[in-house]
């Protein structure tokens, strides 16, 4: 987010405006929390994980009352566009406030779970994939030397996509993913029992924390495989942290700076992604309505690479 912040005070200074920071999200957008930018202000941080100007989950947002303030809190300061970056919650306000006030908004995609149509991959998610997979190769060591299975949870309530490419990169030997519970845990303790038979000792399985806890996992595989040795591993928050890759500062970048370039051109209420390394934009609702799909391809070659 950070690189996507410099991206746009960069584009934008280059482009002769001003631009704001709003700090903590649509909270801070209500409450007036807004401070000049200039391309000094952004020094630095390129390399940074999190957002220096914080963000925060906004109830009031939901509203239209909050809405309204918000919008006279940027016709205030004479702002005329408005860049966001998150994932599909901060998109349906932003469409909220464009549809109720005419607010010129553009949205890049900010969001590890990789779940928004219109990119290929969202910013974010390369890093969290790299972290959960450097975890994995550590793990590995353990269940090697031990024999011992390993269950590790990774983030995504709604969306496997961190579960699967952490799956391949880190050859697991079952995954779990909440888009298609017809891979659950009766397939996965069928791979890791078939596993077993062929004379594997250690493994590891991939499980997206909204399809079930780590320790739920270890649980049953304990208890359908006698005599296995399961231990589990909860990655959690810290996938969202650390310096990002080059890939999602590559994309931050481009993606900051096309949101100002949309902006500009009229082209409003649209979402900037990335697919086949070509900048695209996209209607807001049109991503909002959209469902990406997993790719099912990775999914059966977690089991091909198993056996
Ligand atoms: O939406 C991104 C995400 O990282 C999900 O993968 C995760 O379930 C959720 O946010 C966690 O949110 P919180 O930090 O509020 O618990």
């Amino acid at each position: 987010m950070n690189a996507n912040l410099r991206a746009v005070v960069r584009a934008a200074w280059s482009r002769g405006l001003a631009v704001c920071g709003i700090e903590r999200g649509y909270a801070g957008l209500i409450d007036g929390r807004i401070q000049e930018l200039g391309p000094r202000s952004v020094s630095g941080i390129l390399n940074r994980g999190g957002t220096v100007l914080r963000t925060a989950r906004c109830e009031a947002f939901l509203t239209p009352e909050g809405r309204a303030r918000a919008a006279r809190v940027l016709a205030a300061q004479r702002i005329d566009g408005l860049v966001i970056c998150g994932g599909d919650g901060s998109f349906r306000g932003a469409l909220a406030l464009h549809r109720e006030h005419g607010v010129a908004v553009a949205g890049t995609p900010g969001t590890i779970d990789n779940d928004l149509c219109g990119t290929d991959h969202t910013i974010g998610f390369d890093t969290a994939v790299g972290t959960a997979v450097e975890a994995c190769d550590k793990l590995r060591d353990t269940a090697d030397s031990h024999d011992r299975i390993f269950v590790v949870e990774v983030m995504g309530r709604q969306a496997g996509f961190i579960a699967l490419e952490t799956a391949v990169a880190a050859g697991a030997e079952a995954v779990l993913v909440p888009e298609l519970p017809e891979w659950g845990l009766d397939r996965c303790v069928t791979s890791i029992a078939a596993a077993r038979e062929k004379g594997k000792t250690s493994m590891l399985v991939v499980v997206a924390e909204g399809v079930a806890s780590a320790a739920a996992v270890a649980a049953a595989v304990r208890e359908r495989i006698p005599g296995t040795h399961v231990r589990e591993t909860v990655l959690g928050h810290v996938l969202r942290g650390g310096s990002p890759s080059a890939d999602d500062r590559v994309l931050a970048t481009r993606t900051g700076a096309e949101a100002v370039q949309a902006i500009l051109e009229g082209d409003v209420a649209h979402h900037i992604g990335v697919v086949a390394n070509r900048l695209v934009r996209t209607p807001l609702a049109e991503v909002l309505a959209g469902r990406k799909p997993l790719n099912e391809e990775l999914l059966r070659l977690v089991d091909t690479m198993a056996s």
